[in-house]
This record gives C-alpha cells, structure tokens and sequence, in this order.
C-alpha cells in the first residue's frame, strides 16, 4: 500500500531567478509573480517556485494528502518510526517538514482547492500536471533508504550496474509508477522535474509548442524503461531538466520491484539516452 499522497510543489534555487522564471512563463506558459527574491511560477495542476541560492539546487518538496484525516495518519506513522519532523500551521492548515540525507525539505500538507491561476500563456491550451522529480546523488542507497523505510514510498524499480551498486531508483507515493527518482552522479544536485500530459498526442502538441517558442529539445522524444513513459526534455537556463511525459505506468498495490541493468536502453528504450553516472 502506498501513502496515497501526490507531488503538489517543488522549490528550487538559483543565482538568476528572473531569468529561469521567464524561461518558465515563456516556455511553459506559467504566470510568475515575485514574492521578495522568490519567483512563484504557477500554472494549472503545476507549481514550480525559484528561490535565490545556489544553481541546480532542490530546496522543497511537497505533498499533500487528499484530506487531513490521511495527513493525521501519515504523522502517526511517522511518530512511530521515530522519524524528526517539524510542525507548521498556515493558511491551509498543519504541514509537516522533513529533511533528507541530502539536506532537501520534504514537505507533507493537505490538498486544498486549486487557487486561480491568472489565464494567459501556454497553460490553458497545453495542459500539464506537475508529477515527480528527480535527484542526483553520489550514494543512492542512502536516499532510497530514507524514502523507502522512513518516509514510506514504495519502490517501484532498480537500476544496477555490473557489480551490482545501485545507480538508479524510481519511488511511487501513490499508484503511479513514480513521484521520486533518484540517480547516482558525481555530486548531489537536482535533475529534473516532470509535467505528465494527457496523451501521446498532446505530447506531439507540447513538443510542436517547444518548437514555436524556438525551445530545443535536450533528450527526446523516447520511452523510459522504468514507467513506460513517453517524455521529452528541455533545458532551462540553468541547465535543470524540465520534462513533459505521458502514458506513465500505473501501478498494482501488488506490483513487484521491477530490477533493471544499467545501460542507456533502460532510461531509454528508443536508443539514446542522458546517463548520470
Ligand atoms: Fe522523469
């Protein structure tokens, strides 16, 4: 059984985020407004906020519940794994902050009503819901250990090499297939974030709307192993991977840990593909 909670936001960093926001607004069709020296990009089912800091630096992620009775029973899970957190109250209510191995905030709250988005841009026509993330890390092991045993994501899929250390892991917190990859790299950084479309088809229209706005497409168009989904990826300014990705896989509560080799076939079974390590 999973969580049963859905990525809502992620907060990353950056020594420039006028320009990775206007990347956003023009690209991706989010309305930006500027709270201090934050960017808070919002559009339809997704929320990207830029803080200033450090370059490819993930600072938040939050989920939430479908309602607080599941957050209740989320923090009583927590409670008696022992597991530190911090409590906030806000305008939506309690939220519960944890920090990973990695020194990233993982946030857990209660879904609350959509906000109206100011209309203009690509989301309206072009609909996208923000659905995982990923990380890099030198020690994979580590985070999944944290996501999996303390915080209770389910795995999904394994990625090895030849002598059998982890490079990759894919976490599911509800049915589908993931809301958290993890990949062995050099150093921690963020990788990516992804914006699941309705079909194949609006993938295609998402990729011809990347062309119109003179976007390149950085890896892609492909299909992951782990997931089954259909994805491409594009550049921001900063080099984070920003990915849009249909027909991802949804999961059985049954389902079995799905072990895959390290090559590049797995993260891409169309040929070529961006390997981290
Ligand atoms: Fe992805």
């Amino acid at each position: 059984m999973t969580i049963d909670a859905r990525l809502e936001r992620l907060v990353i960093s950056s020594p420039d985020v006028e320009r990775v926001a206007k990347f956003y607004v023009d690209a991706f069709g989010y309305c930006a407004e500027m709270h201090g020296d934050e960017a808070r990009c919002e559009a339809p089912g997704r929320s990207l906020w830029i803080r200033s800091g450090r370059v490819n630096q993930l600072l938040e992620s939050r989920f939430v519940f479908a309602n607080s009775a599941a957050l209740d029973c989320y923090i009583e899970r927590l409670e008696k794994r022992r597991i530190t957190f911090t409590r906030q109250y806000g305008e939506s209510g309690i939220s519960i902050r944890i920090q990973d191995p990695d020194d990233r905030s993982v946030c857990f709250a209660v879904n609350v009503e959509s906000r109206p988005v100011a209309s203009g841009g690509a989301g309206e026509k072009h609909f996208a819901r923000l659905q995982h993330y990923a990380v890099r890390t030198p020690v994979p092991q580590v985070l999944l250990d944290f996501y999996a045993n303390s915080l209770g994501f389910t795995v999904s899929d394994l990625v090895r090499d030849q002598a059998g250390d982890l490079t990759a892991a894919f976490l599911r917190s509800d049915a589908e297939h993931h809301s958290l990859a993890i990949f062995r790299a050099a150093e921690p950084r963020f990788d990516h974030f992804s914006c699941e479309t309705q079909d194949w088809h609006s993938l295609r229209d998402w990729a011809d709307l990347m062309a119109r706005r003179s976007v390149h497409l950085a890896w892609g168009i492909g299909r992951h192993g782990p997931g089954n989904d259909t994805f491409f990826m594009v550049l921001d300014p900063d080099c984070n991977l920003a990915e849009i990705s249909s027909d991802l896989e949804q999961c059985a509560p049954e389902r079995a840990v799905g072990s895959w080799d390290h090559r590049m076939e797995t993260l891409n079974q169309w040929g070529v593909a961006i390997m981290r390590s």
